[in-house]
């Protein structure tokens, strides 16, 4: 790449990371047990939330240990179950409308990415009843105080109970944009094992992977502070630890926590360190084809960071430990990781590539797609052309 387009781009990376020294972005308080819920609410004087989800989560058993521990507690509340993959302004509407006839006074996140991403999007509308969730795209436009938001995740993986961002679409234009506020990270987090003990082994297979993830783009980048490694690192410890081990006996508790514990850490390390090529490549596949996030990150994460090359060796083998495989230099160390992560998910029996997914992809479009959301944004540890992003894609399209 031209030596002048890099330049520019890490002056940008550097300057941007020199502002969120100055962002103050919260960490939500954290509960593990939901009959900690009551006594939560009551003590911020919260009386009548709205619970978002979907349909399908509403109908699962787990979703009535949540309003079971509602009636007990006796806090009456209202569900609005019409959250959708990819949140439209619609369903959003629909949500807020719900929000203000019942005259809730706080919400309930319960889900994975979307019913949180739909709960965020209700929080900004209530406190700005005159605007259009368009004037919020991008970063640092949402300023007045949000209501209260408490999120549940059901899923291993996203994080976005720890982030500030919210992926909304606006169904009309097909823009599908992202809104970055540190209003938009929840008041409170509940990891209660309960809500994600015996989740299909697919999914533990693909959110866990989209954790995994988010701590290496966020350890490996040039994002990253002393704080986000820390919560990078003790993720990766955590995905080691329990990611394998939920695979296999998707009933455990103790491994349904330590995954909660990771994908959360993974999250407080992503929204300060940002992610890389992996996900920027994802979103295109996933925009272009639907393939679904955790998929395209498990898929695209080895060849990714293989293409990362020598940029990355230093920190995978600093990172080699972890994971018990050091070698004895750091080529041999960082080797050994990717071979560890190839390992782990042919053992979840994940696969290698969308052949069957993707058909006829337009590579030069994807790569496009995936160049424009990456540069000059993403802090990645190596700026690829564009070319270099369609070499990846050929890999596990074709
Ligand atoms: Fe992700």
């Amino acid at each position: 790449m031209n030596a002048l387009r890099v330049f520019f781009y890490r002056t940008y990376q550097v300057a941007l990371k020199g502002a969120m020294a100055f962002l103050r972005i919260p960490l939500p308080f954290l509960l593990d047990r939901v009959e900690e819920l009551g006594a939560e609410l009551k003590g911020k004087k919260l009386k009548h939330p709205l619970i978002v989800t979907d349909k399908g989560l509403a109908s699962f058993p787990a979703f009535l240990i949540l309003k079971q521990a509602l009636d007990e507690a006796e806090i009456t509340y209202e569900v609005y179950d019409g959250a959708v993959p990819n949140p439209t302004f619609a369903c959003i509407e629909e949500g807020v409308k719900r929000y203000r006839e019942a005259h809730c006074d706080a919400l309930i996140a319960y889900g994975g990415g979307s019913p949180m991403d739909c709960a965020k999007g209700i929080a900004i509308l209530a406190s700005y009843p005159k605007k259009s969730l368009q004037a919020f795209k991008g970063v640092l436009h949402v300023h007045r105080k949000l209501p209260y938001l408490l999120a549940i995740p059901t899923t291993v993986g996203t994080g976005s109970e720890a982030t500030l961002a919210a992926v909304v679409l606006n169904e009309s234009t097909k823009d599908k944009f992202q809104i970055d506020s540190p209003r938009l990270v929840p008041n409170a987090a509940l990891l209660d094992p309960r809500f994600v003990q015996g989740l299909p082994k697919g999914l533990i297979a693909s959110t866990g992977m989209d954790a995994f993830t988010h701590a290496l783009e966020a350890y490996l980048g040039r994002g990253g502070t002393k704080f986000s490694d820390k919560y990078a690192l003790s993720a990766l410890m955590g995905l080691h630890e329990h990611l394998y081990a939920f695979y296999e006996d998707p009933t455990s508790k103790e491994h349904a926590f330590g995954m909660q514990k990771a994908a959360y850490e993974a999250g407080v390390a992503f929204t300060r360190a940002f992610v890389g090529y992996v996900h920027a490549l994802a979103h295109a596949l996933g925009g272009a084809h639907g393939v679904p996030h955790g998929l395209a990150n498990a898929v695209l994460l080895v060849p990714t960071l293989k293409k990362y090359g020598k940029s990355i060796e230093k920190k995978l083998a600093r990172i080699a430990p972890i994971f018990d495989v050091q070698g004895q230099n750091n080529a041999e160390s960082a080797a050994n990781v990717l071979a560890y992560l190839e390992d782990l998910e042919r053992k979840m029996n994940l696969p290698k590539g969308f052949k069957d997914l993707v058909k006829d992809p337009d590579l030069d479009a994807l790569a496009k797609h995936a160049a424009k959301e990456g540069n000059p944004f993403y802090p990645v540890p190596k700026i690829l052309t564009r070319n270099e992003l369609k070499d990846i894609l050929q890999e596990v399209c074709i």
